[in-house]
């Protein structure tokens, strides 16, 4: 049955969204309905589509109490809008319905795991908040929350585990089992992911704890996820108040891949290596699914909780996720690429080879826009580092620019989104450490009307940002500074009919 709460959310976003012009929002990225969203939550295949959830406070451009959005896709690039799922209705999530995950039970119905919170004030006054684990079962448009939640709370913690911070749980199942990852706060304030198991989905016990931040990537661990890869073991999560290390971990919310192996039978993971996800201003709370034939995607919500403030004035959306992006490893490290399938959509395709660049700024007759796919490769000439800086001028216009960066003797690249369209003092600016082959650098950047994305040789590095540029700066140019150096350009424009979101 549909809650008033919930009706009133479906009937808000059925009414309002349509006020909202198509070119006002990305055009391929996932944005709500209407207001605010965060997290993707239940990224999954159910009957032969691919579900996305998401935080999401139709009522504002604020977070709020949450609500779970809804799109799907079958090609991870044109999404189709499906009204909101659940909302905080019901004595276990009255405060709100927290991220979590989904899964296609054999029976053909889809499960929804998420977090219920409840806030209960304390004798002296202040708000604590509670948080445990609910379920709620459907048919992909309608779930019915099951009458027995919660399905796990602070009693089916380890000791120590707070009952306060008790997130997100990541469902799967194999073999007939259920598992579940969650994000749990442990007795030294820090973070660490607890492993769970059930053999229904809604009778579950504790089984071990993964791994733990012990304060050293970041406090609380939010949003986990755990999955097999090119013969490895993934352990991604998204640490709340990291310091920065070095380049490859900066300050505030993070996303930190921990590679490894995993025993089953103990059900330990032997962490091997660490590395950031993305390096860039805008990347949180990823989620991944598998495809049928066997590929790893995931998708993240492209913002950073730091910045949430500084939106353009009157926005009647607010939020969007990063392009779903296929992953691997390579080399020990994870790699990330665009979907596939966003190749569907390239359109008019121009390119060029062995352009030499010497001082200044250098355009390419067709090479423009502000929704494109393109890969620039650049090299030294004869061979020898002869350049200072290579500069790749993006959604540009005399006023406004975003710039990518690559500096050959420190090795690094920069984003740059200063002159991007944000009146704020934010972060706009991040460098990043990447491995040139043979004196090469290559990055693939994919725009769309809000965002950019950055792949750096072959995915090696990702790196995503949020940008506010008037949609009339289109123009794009190359510059070398200090020496010359030679690039082979490849841009496609990308294409959507009408009725893509
Ligand atoms: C991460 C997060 C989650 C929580 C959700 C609330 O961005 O803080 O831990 O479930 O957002 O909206």
């Amino acid at each position: 049955m549909t809650s008033d709460k919930l009706q009133q959310a479906r009937s808000f976003e059925t009414q309002y969204a349509a006020f909202i012009p198509d070119a006002e929002r990305p055009a391929f990225h996932v944005t709500g309905a209407i207001g605010w969203i965060n997290d993707p939550n239940g990224f999954s295949c159910y009957k032969g589509e691919y579900h996305l959830f998401f935080q999401y406070h139709p009522y504002s451009t604020e977070w709020g109490p949450m609500h779970w959005g809804h799109v799907k896709t079958r090609d991870f690039i044109r999404w189709e809008r499906l009204p909101a799922a659940i909302a905080p209705d019901t004595d276990a999530d009255r405060d709100g319905c927290f991220s979590g995950s989904a899964a296609e039970l054999p029976d053909g119905r889809q499960m929804l795991m998420y977090t219920g919170v409840y806030r209960v004030r304390r004798p002296d006054g202040r708000m604590e908040e509670f948080q445990q684990q609910c379920v709620a079962f459907g048919d992909g448009v309608d779930y019915e929350k099951y009458a027995g939640n919660p399905v796990l709370d602070g009693a089916d913690l380890p000791a120590g585990g707070s009952v306060l911070d008790f997130r997100d749980p990541k469902l799967w199942l194999e073999e007939g089992t259920f598992y579940m990852v969650a994000g749990n706060r442990t007795e030294d304030g820090s973070g660490a992911i607890r492993l769970f198991e059930s053999a229904d989905g809604t009778h579950w016990r504790y089984a071990a704890t993964l791994d733990a931040s012990c304060n050293e990537y970041g406090r609380m661990w939010e949003c986990p996820d755990f999955f097999p890869l090119d013969g490895k073991q993934v352990l991604m999560v998204s640490p709340q108040e990291m310091t920065a290390i070095g380049l490859e971990f900066h300050a505030g919310y993070g996303v930190v891949a921990l590679l490894g192996s995993y025993d089953k039978a103990p059900y330990r993971f032997e962490r091997e290596a660490v590395q950031a996800v993305d390096y860039g201003t805008d990347f949180y709370a990823p989620q991944t699914l598998e495809t049928p034939d066997g590929r790893r995607i995931m998708i993240a919500w492209m913002q950073n909780w730091a910045t949430t403030g500084c939106k353009p004035q009157g926005c009647r959306w607010f939020g969007q996720m990063t392009l779903p992006r296929e992953l691997s490893i390579r080399d020990g490290r994870l790699v990330q690429n665009p979907v596939r399938e966003l190749a569907q959509y390239h359109g008019r395709r121009v390119s060029y080879k062995d352009v030499l660049l010497t001082a200044g700024a250098t355009s390419l007759h067709g090479v423009e826009g502000r929704m494109l796919d393109m890969t620039v490769t650049v090299r030294p000439v004869d061979g020898r580092e002869s350049y200072q800086a290579f500069k790749l001028h993006l959604a540009a216009d005399g006023n406004c620019e975003t710039v990518i960066r690559y500096k050959p003797a420190s090795s690094t690249v920069r984003i740059d989104r200063t002159h991007s369209g944000f009146p704020y003092d934010i972060v706009n600016v991040r460098d990043f450490p990447v491995r040139p082959a043979g004196g090469a650098v290559k990055l693939r950047v994919v725009l769309d009307r809000y965002s950019l994305e950055l792949f750096v040789n072959d995915g090696e590095q990702a790196a995503s940002m949020t940008l506010y540029t008037p949609q009339s700066a289109q123009a794009v140019s190359f510059e070398v500074i200090e020496g010359a150096a030679r690039i082979d350009v490849e841009k496609y424009s990308l294409e959507f009919e009408e009725d893509a979101q």
